[in-house]
């Protein structure tokens, strides 16, 4: 969308996050991480279970519990470097320059107070509204995020609504204090498909009419073509190919990406859904070089010894374009 040559909302430089294992060892679960979302643009975080997307938001809001912690790289948002503010001047950006919306919705609603009340709280803890204002605010919420009858929605307990409710209701929980960028973990991913396609249908609304930027992480690669401006994709804690949504999904250059996609329904050229064999390694089990080459059909010789690097841009008209793969360095024996 506003992909322009100014500085980009959000920038996640070289982030690496590491997890002490039970056994004493260190494991990086995200590592050498760098994406960007500029203002009013949506990035789909995409990838398996266990590939890093949680340990990813969670470090960029800096809510990485021990015996995780963030080791490398940096996090800058609207100028600043979220890595070396004090934990207050966090609190004044976490829920008021950037919401986020998690899967399960009772992680983030208090169960001991009513929405309404949650909505006001946040209002008047970042000194946006207060008393009866809040709560007339908490109300237009509500109904901004399609809460029927938000009057009375507003005075009921989180446990009183359907997963459907509570997710639109956490939806204008996070988007009450305006914030720039909406982190959205896996928001449709417990609900049914009809359910789902409302709150991306309500997602989408309301980030063009408030300009939001979103970074929206999900295992889901048709909820990014519906939604997303670009795409990374993430494996074993690294993002293996990032691009124009509409370019990755013509030539994937990652072998990864091409097996997500060819799990996708409803291609066009009517390829069968095969899924990728194998699982995600464990943490702390990937293997020396890439970790994907024990489920790759096109591996090189070194590819089981060595890491790949980063390759800025393939091919012609790949502007925006990366990707992570010897088979495109042609000094590794691959076609470039
Ligand atoms: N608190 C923790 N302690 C140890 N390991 C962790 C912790 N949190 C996450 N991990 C590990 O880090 C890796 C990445 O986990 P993460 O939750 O980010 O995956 P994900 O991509 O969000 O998966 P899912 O789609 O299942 O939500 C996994 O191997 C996971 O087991
Ligand atoms: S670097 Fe090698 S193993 Fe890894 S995805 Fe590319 S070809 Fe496959
Ligand atoms: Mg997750």
């Amino acid at each position: 969308m506003n992909s322009t040559s100014e500085a980009p909302l959000l920038r996640v430089d070289r982030l690496r996050t590491i997890f002490t294992l039970p056994d004493g060892r260190d494991a990086a679960a995200v590592d050498d991480v760098s994406l960007a979302v500029s203002a009013g643009e949506t990035l789909g975080l995409v990838g398996e279970s266990g590939s890093g997307k949680s340990v990813t938001a969670l470090s960029i809001l800096r809510l990485v519990m021990p015996p995780g912690r963030i080791t490398q790289g940096g996090i800058f948002f609207e100028g600043r470097d979220l890595l070396t503010l004090e934990e207050n001047e966090l609190r004044a950006i976490r829920g008021r320059r950037i919401g986020f919306v998690f899967q399960e919705p009772m992680v983030a609603l208090n169960p001991v107070y009513t929405i309404g009340q949650q909505i006001a709280e946040t209002l008047t803890v970042h000194g946006l509204a207060h008393g009866r204002a809040a709560r007339a605010r908490a109300i237009e919420w509500l109904r901004a995020a399609r809460v029927p009858h938000p009057e009375r929605r507003a005075g009921e307990y989180p446990h009183q609504l359907s997963g459907g409710l509570r997710q639109r209701a956490m939806i204008a929980l996070a988007l009450c204090a305006e914030p720039s960028l909406i982190i959205a973990d896996e928001p449709t991913t417990a609900l049914d498909v009809t359910v789902q396609a409302e709150i991306l249908d309500l997602l989408r609304e309301l980030r063009a009419s408030l300009g939001l930027a979103l970074l929206l992480i999900t295992h889901d690669l048709g909820v990014v073509a519906e939604m997303a401006d670009r795409v990374a994709v993430l494996y074993g804690g690294r993002i293996v190919e990032e691009g124009p949504v509409a370019d990755v999904f013509k030539t994937p250059a990652h072998p990864y990406t091409r097996g997500l996609l060819a799990c996708l329904p409803g291609l066009a050229d009517g390829r069968r859904l095969t899924a990728i064999a194998g699982t995600v390694p464990s943490l702390g089990q990937f293997p020396p070089g890439c970790a994907f080459a024990p489920r790759c059909v096109d591996r090189l010789a070194v590819c089981d010894t060595t890491p790949p690097g980063v390759t800025p841009s393939i091919g012609v008209a790949s502007a925006g374009r990366s990707v992570r793969c010897f088979l495109h360095q042609p000094e590794a024996g691959g076609r470039g």
